[in-house]
């Protein structure tokens, strides 16, 4: 198709402002599918997506669109709207050039639809404002035009008010995409550039190969080169999603589609590298992606330890689609082998978590995800750690580093003094407060990573009643006052369980961590004792008595099936434990040395 009736769009949105629903009812206005097969967000098609109603993995799909007599070729590619996955939407922006900018009428703007469109305004993207919801009794689409305005600079005058639900006004963003985005300028003539912005992994037909044609064309049986990988393949299939993969035999430049390959070696497919064809002239590579910034990091063993192999087998597929994952093998002295992976955010780490248990059927423990820090030594160099059991001891040092983000969280303003009250509690710096509106407030605080992932987020969503939203970005490297707080189980050094926190926290967390602990492991035949120590000095301890019955004493040895069936019970209920020394501990004690959960 001509680039000059292509239009190339994402949706950015906060989450829950009716993303997917619109990008529904585009599909359907436009025939793409017909409306006996519409379900409810079809872009969504992994499981656990649905389950959770979020959007993880940035999907496309092309749609045409006829405005005054001409077709238009429409592909949309769906982002994310979770904080963990602001990378995920940058690589799809670089594959647009224009977003709808969708608020939530009745919501106004939040922290991710700021996040979200200041990434677009960086990529050069055409923005259009979009006011969703206006079915709802309570939508105030000028007062949030008016935010938008304030806010993000943009216009909010023009911005478009739809329904996705019931499908008002989602014809005039179809032509607005037309008016105001504009064509691709990539020139068809010449040698093939195309950018890698997604893979998938199918067992079958080998990785599919999402991409955005910059220049040139690319067409079944040529022989396509990977520059930054340096492998070449022939393109056996080429085609377009609408929304199930669509066999066009070629694709040209502005498109977006898929190419296939049978690649079947993960390492293979690069999401963000550049394909050209392996016989043409040399092309400059389209700028890659920046790489991901790892936020938290935490481990994953296997419940059972021959399952290593498979663990490690998981995680490969896992990354193809999902490049921001990154992991190496970590032996642990109470764990035996596994992999330390890091993860964009918390968030991020629990979706990787249940697809590696679902997908793959594993069963694993995981650790208390901790952030980076930075050692650095007395000659002054610098390493950086990734979990609580590789800080030295403290006369090893010179001092220890750790990341803080710079945080935006948007509030009613009611909300300010106990947003406030925790920000101080999680070390937070106070840096501005602005107002979006007359009701509704920006706040800027500097506060450890640590603590955001130890319970800030949930605190600030319990405490403003689900009203407050956040972003962070990672700002720098601070030097603080942070100790080891070491947990001994049955006067075993139980490294797994082990926390950095700073020094004047690290009493009441010790307390806490023991508290739970004692809740999360069961009773033995013999005592437990727990202790939190910080170098030498216990600061805190339980001990869990010993058991007295057997959980088949009650059966009175007649009846074998029932005697049976707890055994069995009792086995299952310990598959997700792993013993360290003779103790079992179960997965959820790993998680103890977070916030209250
Ligand atoms: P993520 O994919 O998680 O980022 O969310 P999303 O932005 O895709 O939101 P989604 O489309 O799942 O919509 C969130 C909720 O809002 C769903 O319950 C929708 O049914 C509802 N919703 C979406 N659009 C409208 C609308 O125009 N009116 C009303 N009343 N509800 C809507």
């Amino acid at each position: 198709m001509d680039p000059k009736h292509i239009r190339n769009f994402s949706i950015i949105a906060h989450i829950d402002h009716g993303k997917s629903t619109l990008a529904d009812r585009m599909l359907e206005i436009t025939g793409t599918i017909d409306k006996r097969r519409m379900r409810d967000r079809l872009l969504d098609d992994m499981d656990l997506e649905r389950e959770r109603g979020i959007t993880i993995k940035a999907r496309a799909v092309t749609i045409y669109h006829v405005k005054d007599g001409e077709k238009y070729q429409l592909n949309l590619i769906d982002t994310p709207g979770h904080v963990d996955f602001n990378y995920e939407v940058e690589k799809s922006l670089q594959a647009c050039e224009g977003a709808l900018l969708l608020v939530d009428a009745s919501q106004g703007v939040e922290a991710q639809t700021v996040a979200n469109a200041y990434l677009a305004i960086e990529a050069n993207l055409e923005i259009i404002p979009v006011l969703n919801k206006i079915d709802l009794p309570h939508a105030r689409p000028d007062e949030i035009a008016e935010e938008i305005e304030n806010s993000l600079g943009l216009d909010g005058t023009n911005a478009l008010a739809v329904s996705a639900k019931t499908g008002a006004g989602v014809s005039e963003v179809l032509d607005a995409l037309v008016e105001q985005v504009p064509a691709p300028t990539g020139d068809p003539a010449a040698p093939l550039r195309a950018l890698i912005f997604d893979a998938v992994y199918d067992e079958f037909r080998g990785i599919i190969v999402y991409l955005r044609v910059f220049d040139g064309t690319i067409r079944e049986k040529e022989r396509i080169r990977m520059m930054s990988a340096g492998k070449v393949f022939e393109a056996l299939e080429v085609g377009r999603f609408n929304p199930k993969m669509d066999r066009s035999g070629a694709l040209g430049a502005g498109e977006v589609g898929y190419f296939i390959s049978n690649i079947k070696t993960l390492g293979d497919v690069a999401v963000g590298d550049t394909l050209t064809l392996d016989k043409g002239p040399v092309v400059k590579p389209l700028p890659g992606y920046r790489p991901a910034v790892h936020m938290v990091y935490a481990d994953f063993y296997p419940t059972n330890n021959g399952d290593f192999e498979e663990l490690r087998e998981a995680l490969s597929t896992l990354k193809l689609s999902d490049s921001a994952l990154d992991f190496a093998p970590v032996t642990s002295d109470a764990l035996g082998f596994g992999f330390r992976c890091g993860f964009l955010g918390l968030l991020h780490m629990e979706i990787v978590q249940q697809r590696l248990e679902r997908e793959h059927d594993l069963d694993l423990i995981q650790t208390a995800p901790t952030v980076t820090y930075r050692i650095v030594n007395h000659d002054g160099s610098e390493r950086e750690i990734h979990s609580p059991g590789q800080l030295p001891d403290p006369d090893k040092f010179e001092s220890i580093l750790e990341p803080i983000a710079r945080v935006s969280i948007m509030v009613p303003a009611e909300y300010i003094g106990t947003v406030m009250q925790i920000a101080i509690e999680h070390r937070g710096v106070y840096v501005r407060q602005e107002y979006v509106s007359a009701t509704r407030v920006q706040l800027t605080y500097d506060i450890p990573m640590a603590e955001i992932i130890y319970d800030f987020y949930d605190k600030l969503k319990s405490s403003t009643r689900g009203y407050g939203t956040m972003n962070y970005e990672l700002l720098d490297f601070q030097a603080g006052d942070l100790v080891k707080l070491r947990v001994l189980v049955n006067s075993a050094d139980v490294d797994a369980l082990s926390s950095i926190c700073h020094k004047d926290q690290a009493d009441y967390r010790g307390r806490q961590t023991i508290k739970k602990l004692r809740k999360e492991i069961p009773r033995h035949m013999f005592e437990v004792p727990l202790q939190a120590a910080v170098g030498g000095r216990i600061i805190a301890r339980e001990t869990i008595r010993a058991m007295r019955k057997d959980v088949t004493a009650k059966c009175y040895g007649g009846d074998i099936t029932r005697k049976r069936k707890l055994l069995e019970k009792q086995k299952a209920g310990k598959r997700r434990m792993r013993s360290v020394g003779n103790v079992d501990i179960p997965q959820k004690a790993f998680l103890a040395v977070l916030g209250d959960k």
